[in-house]
């Protein structure tokens, strides 16, 4: 791919600063229970492996992925990719997404989640597009909420690249 500008959207510092406090909010809230971090693959890799680093207790760690995007432009058709690994049920979940956009791949996953009967779910987002929303999702912990803005980095990807960038940028040629 022919390399594009990117602009700075979100710096690593204030991404730093802002996982930080999520996680502080989430340790309070689950006061050491144990935890089974979710993460959905692959745009929330980079938050995950960050916010986990800093969550106490007890935490299990799972993967599930999903696709339901192409180019820019959501297909509003989610697919699992690759399942959870193990059952669920009576376990604390928190499932960790890089970002809520129209709302369906967060919506699709609740779904499928509850329906295996956790004692508990919640969600952690990085960031939150409540412009673009096409359904109402509600969300437990929001690291930013943004505008209708296409970005990437820091696992968030335009075609499969820039999930790598360390900071969110936005790609100047498309906007
Ligand atoms: P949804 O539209 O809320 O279902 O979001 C689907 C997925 O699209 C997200 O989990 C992201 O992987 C991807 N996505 C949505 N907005 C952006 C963006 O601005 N940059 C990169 N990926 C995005
Ligand atoms: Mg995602």
């Amino acid at each position: 791919m022919m390399p594009l500008k990117i602009s700075p959207y979100l710096s690593e510092d204030k991404i730093k600063a802002r996982v930080k406090e999520m996680a502080k909010q989430i340790n309070e809230d689950y006061k050491g229970e144990e935890l089974l971090a979710v993460c959905v693959l692959k745009g929330s890799f980079i938050f995950y492996s960050d916010l986990t680093r800093q969550l106490d207790g007890n935490i299990l760690c799972e993967f599930l992925a999903v696709s339901s995007y192409s180019g820019m432009t959501s297909s509003g058709e989610v697919k699992i990719s690759l399942d959870l690994a193990k059952p669920i049920e009576g376990k604390n979940i928190l499932l960790i997404e890089d970002i809520v956009d129209t709302g369906l791949t967060m919506n699709f996953l609740k779904t499928l989640i509850e329906a295996r009967k956790p004692k508990s779910i919640k969600t952690a987002v990085l960031l939150h597009k409540p412009e673009a929303a096409k359904i109402k999702t509600e969300l437990d912990y929001v690291g930013f909420t943004i505008a209708n803005d296409f970005v990437v980095g820091y696992g968030l990807d335009y075609q499969g690249y820039y999930r790598n960038l360390p900071y969110i940028g936005q790609i100047q040629s498309l906007n």
